[in-house]
């Protein structure tokens, strides 16, 4: 029995006692990355290595407190990231889905001012932007983007803590995406902004990234030193590359495109050829889940340099740090 075991008349450990000044950022929203400050970023991804080393520190930091979890589209890691999040920081998470259909059982405005007098925050996967930030408006607690058609803020979050992890020093990082221009490659873009990388989108004409999301990120880029680029060039993105990104070419609602995007998509394939074609020590990511054999090849994403599992258990310590920052 350890020093720190229960007995009748003592408790065994000690709750940890954290400041009672509030976070910079409790109560708001992350809608996107764009929501935050290159301070505010940087300061979630120390928090979340700091958490990484140390759970056992956070592991009543959220007593009491509820998340809501609603999903409209599929989800392993954001589910599973989200519910074993809040029980490691003492609090609960509550999966809505499938009962809540957000906007057709009832409104978004009478979802979000029910939600908030009994849970603590929200977090919502679902197709259109425009929606989630409507819900935002309503609510008065946190309403946190677990996926939209444009943006996928906590999957940046875990990607460039992983980046950190593995490459140190963001500044000048060469980051090559190769794919969809959609919600995981906007979330890169902004993520790239906010920590001074250089990002360079490579995807098939008429499949580009957001002129908006372009346009945000080289403004926000210029007080950081990041560079963002784009090109529908393959060759030309993973060319001395120090992390080569990778994404599914039809996402969750597309399915029907599966075909015909393929055709499109093939040469933007990562395989040996073109992760070749980046630094000897480039690493390989992918937000998972994978197509193999369409995006990217077994040969690569079982490569030594692939940290696709790494990634996806530091959507677990990023979202730790996000929903603590949020709600305490
Ligand atoms: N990367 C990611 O968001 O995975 P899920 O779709 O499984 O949540
Ligand atoms: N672009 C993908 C990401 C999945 C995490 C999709 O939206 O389906």
């Amino acid at each position: 029995m350890s020093a720190t075991s229960v007995s009748a008349t003592s408790v065994s450990v000690p709750p940890v006692e954290f400041e009672h000044r509030r976070t910079p950022l409790f109560g708001r929203d992350l809608l996107s990355l764009r929501d935050l400050s290159p301070d505010e970023m940087s300061a979630v991804l120390v928090l979340a290595d700091g958490m990484k080393k140390d759970p056992v520190k956070f592991s009543t930091a959220l007593r009491a407190k509820t998340l809501a979890m609603v999903f409209e589209k599929p989800s392993l890691r954001t589910r599973v990231s989200f519910d074993v999040g809040m029980t490691q920081l003492g609090g609960h998470a509550l999966d809505l889905s499938p009962e809540i259909s957000l906007g057709k059982r009832e409104s978004l405005h009478d979802v979000a001012k029910n939600l908030e007098r009994m849970v603590d925050a929200i977090m919502v996967r679902t197709y259109g932007h425009e929606g989630l930030v409507r819900l935002a408006e309503f609510a008065g607690i946190p309403v946190i983007n677990g996926l939209t058609d444009y943006s996928h803020p906590c999957q940046g979050l875990a990607d460039y803590m992983t980046m950190r992890e593995v490459k140190g020093d963001l500044r000048g990082l060469r980051v090559a995406y190769l794919g969809d221009g959609n919600n995981v490659c906007h979330s890169l873009i902004f993520g790239a902004a906010l920590t001074g990388a250089h990002f360079v989108a490579a995807t098939p004409a008429g499949y580009e990234p957001a002129q908006d999301a372009l346009a945000w990120a080289r403004e926000a880029g210029m007080r950081t030193g990041a560079r963002i680029d784009a090109t529908t060039d393959p060759d030309e993105a993973a060319r001395d590359a120090d992390v080569v990104y990778t994404d599914v070419w039809a996402s969750m609602g597309q399915e029907a495109e599966a075909d015909a995007r393929h055709r499109i998509f093939l040469p933007f394939q990562v395989n040996a050829r073109l992760f070749g074609l980046a630094r000897r020590d480039a690493m390989f990511m992918h937000c998972l889940p994978a197509h193999r054999g369409s995006e990217v090849t077994d040969d690569v994403i079982d490569s030594p340099r692939s940290v696709v599992f790494q990634q996806a258990e530091n959507r677990l310590h990023a979202q730790k740090a996000l929903l603590f920052s949020l709600m305490r």
